[in-house]
């Protein structure tokens, strides 16, 4: 029997999607201050546009005092006076959806600032009293804190107060953790994402997942492993992570979403989780759930060693979730927490597994190859690139920019950094304000030319990486992005992907027509008869040898399909240099 043709069932647009992050407060400085601002960001649209991302991904800009550049919010809806105000706001949502790009914001919901009017409010309120039933406010034992949780950034996570009580805070003194028990701060948290979707917003990468709800009596957490840092305890506590009563927020967030997409018809809003669950699918699943997130950031192929064996597994996961359990992966090589891609795959030790940490702040130092790291880091994006799912960028990843480990200490501002005295360099290195033009004036055009000094300076050669100049030359890092992006529409689609085994050094995935394969090794690797079944679409390095696949380097190869009106040539060979 033959009926009408059933069309492919429409994805939401995240799905497939590349996003752009943009760490605000670097990315682009409208009125001088030596801050990134929204209307800096508006002007960089055509960038954006021009790249070939659906979205942008807005770090915090809240109103906050900075303690951790804006992951310490005083207000949730309103927007730092150094980035804009809400008129700004409207008018980049505006001028983005004329792009076709749509703006994700970033919620932070396990704490706030301590200068949140309610910490300040529970401050005053005294031992007690309802203000301070909204966090984790607790006597001591004696003049001990009630019990032996570390925070994050370094040392207890209990702060004492004037009249003798403690409060939590996982991460420092300054952001005090929400109980979200607490029906206050439930109905908070409703009305903030109902204000910015009702402003336009698409969507919300959520911040540290994990830790969102606390056991009730707050036990002591077990001793860890001998010589754990606070960072490694306060992210394994079992009393504090990955807890039921986190759960139970995610699904009352999810039920309002999509309450509000059915009132909204033509909203596709998607809420995306930041929790590092290092080779543990199943922990991932347990967030990116029909009834919790649409998607949860999978982390492992950025922790990951750079050898095909563990790559293999990180790729491997994720596709088998998709298969499985529906889940769409949410692919990223970096972010504005660690170490900038070409940096970490270009240290001397990036193929060890004992360099694998499991944390996206700690690294064990080594020698940088930055040309090694630049061909790896493309292979890298090109191999994720052909992967279902959606992929995240960070901002200048696009042009090959490495994390400046040199920055003196003096202008570091980061938490880890700062609260450590200086044990974990943190994470200014991957924030160094972004070189736009190569004329080193206004701090690489970041800042109008009087502008004042950018808030973290930026290293002598910094104009190695401007995009002016890589927008001019067709074999750039940034040139080759936009030919990735461009390939990644026309060959890379339909969910049907699978790793298949090539050769032990490689990986390899087929995706419908498509082949892409990633040699990790520094070695040529012969691909056999693959080469002859279809086109190189994609090669981030020529092979030097026929049959081959060059070291470090990713290959897509799409099988000739004769019912395409061109035969499915090739897009454009993204090779550079
Ligand atoms: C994760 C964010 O990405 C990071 O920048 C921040 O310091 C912590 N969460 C605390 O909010």
């Amino acid at each position: 029997m033959t009926g009408p043709t059933a069309s492919p069932p429409v994805r939401p647009w995240w799905h497939d999607a590349v996003v752009y992050q943009v760490y605000v407060r670097s990315f682009a400085d409208s009125d001088g201050d030596g801050i990134g601002d929204l209307d800096g960001v508006r002007s960089r649209l055509d960038h954006l546009a021009g790249l070939g991302v659906e979205a942008i991904w807005l770090n915090p800009c809240y109103p906050s005092p900075q303690r951790d550049h804006g992951y310490d919010v005083s207000d949730y809806c309103s927007i730092e006076p150094a980035y804009g105000d809400l008129d700004t706001f409207d008018r980049l949502v505006a001028d983005a959806a004329a792009r076709g790009i749509k703006v994700l914001m970033d919620v932070v919901p396990n704490h706030c600032s301590s200068e949140h009017p309610w910490f300040r409010a529970a401050l005053e309120a005294g031992p007690g009293s309802p203000e301070r039933a909204r966090f984790f406010f607790r006597d001591g034992v004696g003049d001990e804190p009630p019990n032996n949780w570390r925070a994050v950034f370094g040392g207890s996570a209990w702060t004492r107060v004037d009249d003798g009580q403690w409060y939590l805070g996982t991460f420092s003194p300054y952001q005090p953790d929400w109980d979200h028990t607490h029906p206050d701060v439930a109905d908070h948290f409703e009305q903030v994402l109902r204000f910015w979707f009702d402003r336009g917003v698409e969507g919300f990468r959520v911040d540290a997942v994990p830790p969102v709800g606390k056991a009730p009596e707050l036990p002591d957490q077990p001793p860890g492993p001998p010589g754990a840092t606070d960072e490694e305890l306060a992210l394994s506590n079992p009393f504090a992570t990955f807890r039921p009563e986190g759960h139970a927020v995610w699904r009352r967030w999810r039920r309002l979403t999509d309450r509000y997409v059915d009132e909204h018809p033509g909203r596709e809003i998607v809420l995306v989780a930041e929790a590092y669950t290092p080779r543990r699918p199943d922990l991932l699943l347990e967030y990116a759930r029909p009834d919790e997130f649409h998607q949860a950031f999978a982390f492992d192929v950025l922790l990951s060693p750079w050898r095909a064996s563990e790559l293999r597994q990180a790729v491997g996961d994720q596709l088998m979730l998709l298969h499985d359990e529906g889940v769409v992966p949410t692919w990223t090589l970096s972010n504005h927490d660690v170490q900038r891609t070409v940096t970490r795959l270009g240290r001397a030790n990036a193929t060890d597994p004992a360099s694998y940490t499991g944390s996206a702040l700690r690294y064990v130092d080594a020698p940088v190859d930055l040309e090694l790291g630049r061909r790896r880091a493309l292979a890298a994006i090109a191999f994720v690139l052909a992967l279902p799912g959606s992929v995240y960028l960070y901002q200048g990843e696009e042009l090959g920019l490495p994390d400046w480990l040199d920055l003196p200490d003096v202008a570091r501002q980061d938490p880890v950094f700062l609260r450590t005295a200086g044990a974990f360099r943190g994470r200014d290195g991957c924030r160094v304000p972004l070189p736009w033009t190569a004329d080193p004036a206004g701090a690489h055009g970041f800042s109008p030319t009087t502008g004042a000094a950018p808030w973290l300076p930026q290293p002598d050669d910094w104009g190695r990486w401007a995009a002016d100049a890589q927008a001019a030359d067709p074999d750039s890092t940034l040139a080759t992005y936009r030919a990735l992006l461009a390939a990644r529409r026309r060959f890379a689609t339909g969910n049907d992907a699978r790793l298949v085994d090539l050769h032990p050094d490689l990986v390899a995935v087929r995706r419908g027509r498509l082949v892409a394969v990633l040699n990790p090794t520094p070695e040529p690797v012969r691909v056999g008869d693959l080469l002859t079944v279809g086109d190189v679409v994609v090669a981030t390095e020529r092979s030097a040898a026929r049959g081959t696949i060059a070291p470090d380097a990713t290959i897509w190869v799409a099988a000739v399909d004769a019912t395409s009106p061109n035969g499915g040539g090739p897009a454009r060979v993204a090779s550079p240099r």
